[in-house]
């Protein structure tokens, strides 16, 4: 019986009914409507919040400013450095603390740090710029150490061991961060750490982000483009149910609590983002109980899970489950400048065609795919190296994802 649907002649009888057809027309007008009406509010909000006066809601608001750098000398010199002098003018350069660590890059990046911090000297601005020579082959030639070194069966790729990508980007995260609690113990207090990352950003996005859901948050991000409509950092944001996106489009998001903040132009809440530039209040990260930046234990690796640090120290933090992490989608930083440009239109910053057929590819993709399979797999690795061995927990399961990343001479690579 089921073959009769997909007779052409059968189908061709059926949508000639009138009953039929006016439904598929009802359909498409409410669907029209739906998109208008959803065009509107993101309109409407984006108007609001190019409105609102861009002062702080604490003023004077303390920020230490958190960046690492690898191989962006042609951004530093283009945008960032610049958008950081800037930003410290707004905050009063007595009320910022600028903390950079670059390692190993074979461009320039060294020298454009240089005259950040010559330009950040001039501005009376406290800071501390590492420019650290030690390059990813120094690390693959040095000895194996205790942690956040992996087996590799393929000798073409490796030795017998290499250096896990995660573990290396957190302990110069955690790097970055030491001056915050060196000053913490000689009482000099911060309110915000700000991360940037190699983005275009200006001070408005800045002040936006920090001003994030009236400021109560665990975490706030932007969002991040490089190429446009596409969002950047899959690998750090999950929904408010701990799902991956839906679409990497707009309205990216499976949950209908992230995804009807995102259609309402409302801060959205997540489980994770670190979408180019985020906030967080520093007592995250000072006292005896200050989170660290981290990876997924080695033995739990060698699974092949990897989890983003910047994921997991959201679900390390106490705060993301009592304040929230948000995601600001009125804030948007770009890798490059068109990117930037293209998510920065006047009026609304999606057309009506991005909404209408976002809200229907949106749609399909929650009705016909599901996480549940990828989830389920990763849910069975760790429960069984949990088993293996008492005490072992991993809070962060929902950032896992089936990958191995190592460090390489040139950058990364999946195994
Ligand atoms: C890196 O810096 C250290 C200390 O400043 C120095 O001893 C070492 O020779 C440098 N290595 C290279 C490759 O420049
Ligand atoms: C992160 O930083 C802390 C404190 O500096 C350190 O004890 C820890 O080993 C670091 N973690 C990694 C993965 O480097
Ligand atoms: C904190 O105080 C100690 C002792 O006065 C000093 O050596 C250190 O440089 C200070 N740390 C920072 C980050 O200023
Ligand atoms: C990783 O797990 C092993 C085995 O359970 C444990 O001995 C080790 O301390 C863990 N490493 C870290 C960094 O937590």
């Amino acid at each position: 019986m089921k073959a009769m649907w997909f007779r052409p002649r059968l189908l061709r009888q059926l949508l000639t009914r009138s009953a039929l057809r006016k439904l598929l027309v009802l359909l498409l007008v409410w669907t029209i409507v739906e998109a208008q009406l959803v065009y509107r509010r993101v309109a409407r909000a984006q108007l609001e919040y190019e409105a609102q006066d861009t002062t702080l809601q604490k003023n004077p608001t303390r920020v230490f400013i958190a960046s690492l750098h690898w191989n962006n000398e042609a951004i530093l010199r283009s945008h960032w450095n610049k958008g950081v002098l800037d930003l410290v003018k707004t905050l009063g350069p007595e009320n910022v603390f600028v903390s950079v660590y670059e390692s190993g890059s074979w461009d320039d990046s060294k020298g454009a740090l240089r005259e950040l911090d010559r330009d950040l000297g001039k501005a009376g601005v406290a800071r501390r710029i590492v420019l650290d020579n030690e390059t990813h082959e120094d690390l693959l030639k040095s000895k194996p150490g205790e942690t956040g070194w992996i087996r590799v069966r393929n000798r073409e790729i490796a030795r017998d061991s290499a250096p896990r990508r995660i573990p290396y980007l957190s302990r110069l995260r955690n790097l970055s961060l030491e001056p915050l609690r060196e000053l913490a113990e000689n009482g000099t207090r911060f309110d915000h750490v700000l991360f940037l990352g190699d983005v275009i950003f200006k001070v408005p996005d800045v002040i936006g982000l920090l001003n994030t859901n009236d400021g109560h948050y665990a975490a706030a991000c932007s969002l991040d483009f490089s190429k446009p409509p596409r969002f950047y950092d899959t690998f750090a944001m999950r929904d408010a149910k701990g799902h991956e996106h839906a679409t990497q489009t707009w309205p990216y998001f499976r949950s209908s609590e992230s995804r009807n903040a995102l259609l309402n132009g409302l801060p959205v809440p997540v489980s994770s983002c670190w979408n180019g530039i985020v906030a967080m209040p520093t007592s995250a990260f000072t006292g005896i109980k200050g989170l660290n930046f981290r990876g997924i234990n080695d033995t739990l690796a060698e699974s092949h899970l990897e989890g983003s640090e910047c994921c997991l120290i959201h679900a390390d933090n106490p705060a993301s489950r009592t304040r929230g992490v948000f995601l600001n989608p009125n804030v948007r930083v770009g890798y490059n400048e068109k990117a930037y440009e293209a998510v920065h239109q006047p009026g609304s910053w999606i057309s009506l065609p991005q909404v209408y057929f976002g809200l229907w590819k949106n749609r399909i993709a929650r009705r016909f795919t599901t996480p549940w399979f990828k989830e389920l797999s990763v849910s069975r690795r760790v429960r069984r190296w949990e088993q293996e061995e008492e005490g072992r927990e991993e809070p962060g399961q929902f950032c896992l994802i089936s990958e191995m990343q190592i460090i390489v001479h040139n950058g990364w690579k999946h195994l």
